[in-house]
């Protein structure tokens, strides 16, 4: 026995930065931004911190299961950074949202949503838990260098939240890491030490967009058939696939390997842009939302970022 989502929630910053904007920051265009990667506008952050978004998703998402914080088992947060190093995001929300249970974060960079379904299906097989609270937030507009017109244009910030409970909806996961510094890295800041002697790293977001693309579309494509023949399932069967939001050209280029119709593969990249892990399960909360998914539906969750890494997984709604 896994998992059965019973809840979602989402949370973003109150301001949109449209590509105009973006072009009065460095030199680029509506057209280009658009036409490369489906994206129009973006949430970015300013008086929010990341800490208020996951809370407010996690509220949601517990309001929608018509779940009480105290009956959490577990809350596991994604986040490629937190508000702070220590204490993570999930204690802090369990203190927000009046939890009990243990807390932890981890950092699967764009696949922490799919990882974060690996690790909740671990702990209820292992009947530690029945309740799991997993929250993806991310503040990717903090790790942009915004002098650089090539990552700059990409990212925006935002969180989604499910609660997963002891059920049968899981069908089949799957999750994978390549360990790689050279296509996709964002630094870190160092307190300074009189002893360190290492150079300081470059803190922002750095990545070799061509090969990233590459490896997202063969990852995306070897994934999903994967999951979809574990699960006993083909494309005609799976109500929509929704991919992490990198790239539209990365979905299109998926599709026809994969035997889909563009009414499938759920966008939410023109709104939202690259928010990392919190991507999927912000879309998926607003699909359930608008009822364009339904309890019942058969979902393909697809994923991949920096580490590298990669997931995918078939879950019945
Ligand atoms: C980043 C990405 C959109 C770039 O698109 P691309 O088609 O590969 O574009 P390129 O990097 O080859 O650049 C093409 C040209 O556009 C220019 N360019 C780059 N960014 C630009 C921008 N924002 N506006 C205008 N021009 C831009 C480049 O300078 C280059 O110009 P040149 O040909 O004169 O040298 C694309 O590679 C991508 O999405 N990769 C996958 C990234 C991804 O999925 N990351 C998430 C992992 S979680």
């Amino acid at each position: 026995m896994s998992f059965q989502i019973v809840g979602t929630g989402r949370a973003h910053p109150a301001l949109v930065l449209t590509n105009e904007m973006v072009s009065e920051i460095v030199d680029t265009t509506d057209e280009w931004i658009t036409s490369r990667t489906g994206i129009k506008t973006r949430y970015v952050s300013t008086t929010e911190t990341l800490l208020d978004l996951a809370v407010e998703a996690s509220k949601k998402a517990l309001a929608s299961a018509g779940i009480e914080s105290k009956d959490l088992d577990m809350i596991i947060c994604s986040t490629i950074k937190g508000d702070y190093v220590t204490p993570s995001m999930a204690c802090l929300i369990q203190r927000d949202i009046e939890a009990k249970c243990p807390s932890f974060d981890f950092n699967a960079a764009c696949s922490g949503f799919v990882y974060g379904l690996d690790m909740a299906d671990a702990y209820i097989r292992a009947g530690k838990a029945e309740t799991i609270l997993l929250v993806s937030a991310e503040a990717m507009t903090r790790h942009i260098d915004w002098t650089d017109r090539a990552t700059c244009v990409l990212f925006g910030d935002g969180a989604g939240a499910v609660v997963l409970k002891k059920g049968d909806g899981l069908r089949s996961i799957k999750i994978t890491a390549k360990g790689d510094d050279k296509l996709l890295v964002i630094g870190s800041v160092f307190s300074p030490s009189p002893f360190a002697k290492q150079p300081q790293i470059d803190p922002a977001f750095r990545m070799n967009g061509g090969e990233v693309f590459k490896f997202a579309v063969s990852s995306v494509i070897k994934d999903v058939k994967q999951v979809m023949k574990e699960a006993g399932v083909e494309a005609k069967d799976i109500a929509m696939m929704v991919p992490h939001q990198a790239n539209l050209r990365v979905f299109q280029a998926a599709r026809d390997k994969l035997g889909f119709t563009d009414e499938q593969i759920a966008n939410g990249i023109d709104h939202y842009g690259n928010t990392s892990s919190a991507s999927i399960p912000l879309l998926l909360d607003e699909l359930m939302e608008q009822g364009r998914l339904v309890k019942g539906d058969l979902i393909v969750l697809t994923a991949f970022g920096g580490g590298l890494t990669t997931g995918a997984c078939v879950i019945k709604l």
